[in-house]
């Protein structure tokens, strides 16, 4: 196969949804759609998260919360998918946020019942900010569920994106007959005895005012799904791929994971109308997929998978050219040349050495240390990709050495963890102490056991109330100093010393960017 015929069957994704909304289920079924588990339910307790592969760190099987992010590969009609994996807990949306840097789409899963949730509204905003398409799965339809229509108004208002519903509803909850699949005009009937084993049956409905319809779901709801249709048809624009391509329009499917309803369709579309390897964008030029030469970044790096050593392993997303194996390649940042000769694919269950791999998969590196998120890989060219920030933390803590004897234990796993991505540090510029900021509560207590486990460093909290931090720039040097030395004991430094306000609250932060306007405020560390 080419090159180029290898990016055009790959889709590299993730789906992202509000913990609890069913992103699990729909993974797993996807996965049995590929062949690459066998039977429902035989991911214990439906939670890949919770099985073996992604069950790397100790503090994982404590918790029983995934703290990893895995990629699982499958193909699927010759089309090679991979899923990448996030987090089900929001402690670790970060973690998320970042494996977005990695896709190319997004399948957003949203529970009917309780529609767009807080995390789906978060994880949509860095999808907007990378223009990344998405795809909408309405789930739990055997559930009681508010109004279709409600649902396709609430996801256009609270996520911001126009919506085109390709499959539609007839009733829900206990009275739930299938979908209608607009977009292929057949319509998949919903029973019940269909659990968890084989996907709906399917009949083509080519007219929607045949009696056939009546007979099928009964009069009363053959003559709702005609309304509804019609109101569909009149009321949303024709689906065009190349809007939903730019991010600007979502298509949305309606079913129930649990019950393998409504998840062929998805699918199948998916494999459609979703990007191959789109074009990755580095600091000095584009670059495309179908560019011979290798390259590829970090998003992420992930510790400790063999508990008995410190080893890590570096993902690694390949943007243009074949990865070999056992070939040299540069390591930009370090300027080194540096060959492997074990990376690993991941499947749904296991991971195997591979020896070649092209744009949009991921190849696991093996790292004792070394690489940083974000670092890029090449045949010998200088890049650095763009659009793999640090999002700005929302909880704070003093961190504080808590046994003298371990000073250097403690720097050194603080300095690999920040490298990981797993939080970020700041300097103070009052006291010189350091800042942990993370996205969820949780982490304080992972960067506390790892560097127990891991490091053999004792840490110790202090609280610091701080509302946010911001990067914070500006043309007009005379201002920044002023802004600086006025507010003194609310700056600090990140670790490549850049400048960061740490504001107090969000009236100050309002306040001084009322009162600075010279001075830019960013939320993400790439600005
Ligand atoms: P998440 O990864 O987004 O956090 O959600 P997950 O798939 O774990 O699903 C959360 C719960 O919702 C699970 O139930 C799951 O079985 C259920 N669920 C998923 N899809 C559907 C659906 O289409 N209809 C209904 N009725 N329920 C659905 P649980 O009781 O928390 O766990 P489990 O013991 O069933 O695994």
């Amino acid at each position: 196969m080419t090159l180029q015929e290898e990016i055009t069957r790959r889709r590299t994704f993730a789906i992202i949804s509000h913990p609890d909304a069913g992103k699990t289920t729909l993974t797993e079924k996807l996965l049995l759609f590929g062949g690459a588990i066998h039977v429902a339910g035989a991911v214990k307790s439906n939670k890949i998260k919770k099985g073996a592969t992604s069950d790397f760190m100790e503090i994982e099987r404590q918790r029983g919360i995934s703290v990893a992010t895995s990629v699982m590969g499958f193909e699927y009609r010759d089309v090679k998918i991979n899923i990448l994996d996030t987090p089900g807990h929001e402690d670790f949306a970060e973690d998320t946020y970042r494996t977005l840097t990695a896709v190319d789409s997004v399948i957003i899963v949203i529970d009917g019942a309780k529609g767009v949730e807080t995390q789906t509204r978060k994880l949509m905003n860095v999808c907007r900010m990378r223009k990344t398409p998405v795809m909408v799965f309405i789930n739990k339809l055997d559930r009681p569920c508010k109004d279709p229509f409600d649902l396709l108004d609430e996801v256009e208002r609270e996520l911001q994106i126009r919506v085109r519903p390709l499959a539609f509803p007839i009733s829900n909850g206990s009275t739930f007959k299938g979908v209608y699949n607009l977009y292929e005009k057949n319509l998949s009937l919903f029973t019940s005895d269909e659990r968890q084993t084989a996907d709906a049956s399917t009949v083509e409905i080519d007219d929607l005012a045949s009696v056939e319809l009546d007979r099928y779901v009964g009069e009363r709801y053959a003559a709702q799904l005609r309304g509804d249709v019609e109101l569909v048809e009149g009321v949303y624009d024709p689906f065009d791929r190349d809007e939903y391509l730019r991010g600007e329009v979502a298509p949305v499917f309606f079913g129930s994971a649990v019950n393998n309803f409504g998840v062929r369709e998805l699918l199948e579309c998916f494999i459609r109308i979703a990007p191959s390897p789109r074009p990755s964008t580095a600091e000095t030029r584009p670059v495309e997929a179908n560019e011979p030469k290798m390259t590829g970044f970090v998003f992420k790096i992930h510790a400790n998978m063999d508990p008995n050593h410190r080893d890590r392993i570096a993902f690694l997303k390949i943007c243009s050219g074949t990865f070999e194996r056992n070939r040299n390649y540069l390591h930009v940042r370090s300027g080194k040349q540096l060959k492997f000769s074990s990376p690993t694919a991941f499947m749904a269950e296991k991971k195997s050495v591979i020896d070649f791999a092209y744009p949009g998969d991921i190849v696991g590196l093996h790292d004792t240390g070394n690489f940083k998120i974000g670092d890029t890989f090449t045949e010998g060219e200088k890049l650095r990709f763009t659009g793999i920030p640090s999002f700005s933390p929302e909880l704070f803590r003093y961190i504080e050495n808590a046994d003298p004897l371990k000073f250097k234990q403690l720097a050194k796993g603080i300095d690999q963890l920040m490298d990981e991505g797993v939080a970020q540090l700041f300097t103070s510029s009052l006291n010189g102490r350091k800042i942990i900021g993370t996205v969820g509560a949780l982490q304080f207590e992972v960067i506390q056991y790892r560097l127990e486990h891991e490091y053999g460093a004792a840490c110790r909290w202090e609280p610091i109330s701080i509302h946010k931090a911001c990067w914070i720039e500006s043309d007009n040097a005379e201002q920044l100093a002023d802004f600086k030395r006025r507010k003194h004991t609310n700056m600090a430094v990140d670790k490549h010393g850049r400048d960061v306000f740490l504001a107090d609250t969000s009236y100050a932060l309002a306040l001084a960017q009322e009162n600075f306007k010279d001075i830019r405020f960013h939320f993400t560390s790439e600005f």
